[in-house]
């Protein structure tokens, strides 16, 4: 492109001129150095040249060192060497030194624009080149950063919805919300302990954390009798799996989640409820929710009796593996030490003081 800046550097003067006009008639800007020290002041005080033209054999700093030095400093100006026709091993070596092309003498002006001109389209198209890729790599870290922040609202929104259905357990029954919240604890720290990966343990943990959802559709006078319920009572008291699981399945990230919820009250050996399925007919979370529950269950007090010690819950689930129990999940259970158990009780009523006593 005309006006391009160029710098021209040669030891002998004659030579200088004759390329600065054949340059100047083409509207290129040109500048002189008579030798490779000089060139190099001049692109230190002033680097905004578009090509460097320069002689090979030059008494002072010889144009092999000054392509090396220039290229450390300004790697993407293209170089071209003028050569005398013998010199054509040290052409070739300026090449592989990185010099865009080399131009032997004498030249005609046409030789020489040409060759001036492809240097600089050269130039023009590698900055374009870069100008394309920073900007592409600027657009694919800003949708990256839109992505993950999408996620994370997304991932709040799951959040707040898992919160809101527990809540609004909670205003029916407040006791089944910390029920939840304990048995969750405890169902995740079996699933960590199995080795579980961590995408399975959040969705064990959504269906452990609602698997009494259902409860929301149970009536108060059921749900809260003081007594023992009448065998009508509890069938419909048992249609909390099936109303729990009808209320998430079709919320899409509670789907799987919901599956745990159904099976919550199956027992390994099929004699279980609502469906009697068995052993790995029973997703996994949902068997290991059952210890988890019994843990809870007979670590809590209740009116008619107190809080059973640990030992008498290991004791149970150990008589009851095979049985209510995945005898697996149950190995692991009893391998693990005691004081979890207690320390995440009360981690959880650690959160909020207005929390009963259990
Ligand atoms: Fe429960
Ligand atoms: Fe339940």
């Amino acid at each position: 492109m005309p006006n391009d800046r160029i710098l021209v550097v040669d030891d002998e003067e004659t030579i200088r001129e004759i390329v600065c006009t054949m340059l100047g008639g083409a509207d290129f800007q040109t500048r002189q150095a008579a030798s490779g020290t000089e060139a190099l002041a001049i692109l230190e005080s002033d680097d905004d040249f578009d090509l460097v033209l320069s002689d090979l054999m030059m008494a002072e700093m010889d144009g092999i060192t000054l392509l090396g030095r220039a290229k450390e400093r300004y790697p993407d100006m293209p170089i071209v060497m003028l050569t005398a026709v013998l010199d054509i091993q040290v052409a070739l070596q300026a090449l592989r030194n990185g010099a865009y092309d080399y131009l032997p003498k004498p030249f005609e002006r046409e030789q020489l624009l040409n060759t001036v001109r492809r240097a600089l389209e050269h130039r023009r198209l590698k900055r374009e080149n870069d100008a394309y890729r920073t900007k592409l790599e600027e657009l694919v870290a800003a949708r990256t950063q839109q992505w993950k922040t999408a996620l994370s609202d997304l991932k709040r929104s799951y959040d707040m919805t898992l919160e809101a259905l527990l809540g609004a357990l909670d205003l029916k029954d407040a006791e089944t919300e910390f029920h939840s919240r304990r048995v969750t604890a405890f169902t995740m720290a079996i699933a960590r302990e199995m080795g579980l990966p961590k995408e399975n343990i959040e969705v064990i943990a959504r269906g452990a954390l609602l698997h009494d959802i259902g409860k929301m559709a149970i009536p108060d006078a059921i749900l809260h009798k003081p007594g023992k319920l009448t065998v009508d009572e509890m069938a419909i008291m048992k249609e909390h799996c099936y109303l729990g699981y009808k209320i998430l399945s079709r919320i899409p990230f509670l789907a799987d989640a919901a599956e745990i919820v159904y099976a919550h009250q199956e027992h390994y050996d099929g004699t279980g409820y609502p469906r009697g399925l068995k052993g790995e007919e029973i997703p996994l979370g949902a068997r290991i929710f059952a210890i988890a529950d019994t843990l809870d269950a007979m670590r809590s007090k209740r009116d008619y009796r107190d809080a059973q010690t640990i030992q008498a819950v290991r004791k149970e689930i150990e008589t009851w593996s095979g049985r209510q129990f995945d005898p697996q999940i149950v190995k692991v259970f009893l391998e693990m030490p005691d004081n979890i158990w207690e320390d995440l009780r009360k981690d959880i009523h650690g959160q909020d003081p207005a929390l009963p006593k259990v």
